[in-house]
């Protein structure tokens, strides 16, 4: 396995099976250009098998810390040790920009997330809800 970070609108297209839905290039190229963000892709024999991507998030009193947008891997690759994997490469990135932590919200139902976040290091900083503003066109 071979994890790369993706640094073209093409890669995150070929990597697109994994997103819950098409990656579209205005998108894709927003992305990309937007500072503190990332993805890394895991590939398997050249194809793309896992992805994990992190957001930074600075404020004055605090510094910068990473927050772990999506991680997903292809159901045929899963149980190979890849969610790890990825999860610990965003990690040791993070700490690299001088992050000084990453966090990442997980539904409480959500087994093999769980799993593999403790698997990779994570420790459980509580519980907590949500609320949204969808903004429809
Ligand atoms: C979560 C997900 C990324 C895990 O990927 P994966 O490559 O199968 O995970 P790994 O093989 O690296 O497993 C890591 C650990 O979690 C455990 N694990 C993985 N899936 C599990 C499951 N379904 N049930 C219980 N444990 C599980 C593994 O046994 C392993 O533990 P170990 O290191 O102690 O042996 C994958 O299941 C997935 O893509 N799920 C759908 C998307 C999703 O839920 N993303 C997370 C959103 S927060």
């Amino acid at each position: 396995m071979d994890i790369r970070r993706a640094r073209t609108a093409a890669e995150l297209t070929a990597a697109e099976a994994l997103f819950d839905g098409p990656a579209r290039q205005d998108w894709s190229e927003r992305f990309l250009a937007a500072p503190g963000h990332l993805m890394l892709i895991a590939y398997v024999d050249g194809v793309p098998a896992g992805m994990v991507s992190g957001v930074e998030m600075a404020h004055p009193d605090k510094g910068t810390e990473m927050c772990l947008y999506e991680l997903s891997v292809d159901e045929g690759y899963r149980r190979r040790g890849i969610g790890r994997a990825l999860t610990l490469a965003l990690a040791e990135e993070a700490q690299a920009r001088g992050c000084y932590g990453m966090w990442v919200g997980v539904d409480t139902d959500n087994e093999a997330a769980l799993a593999t976040y403790t698997a990779a290091g994570a420790r459980d900083e509580g519980v907590f809800t949500m609320r949204g503003w969808p903004f429809n066109p």
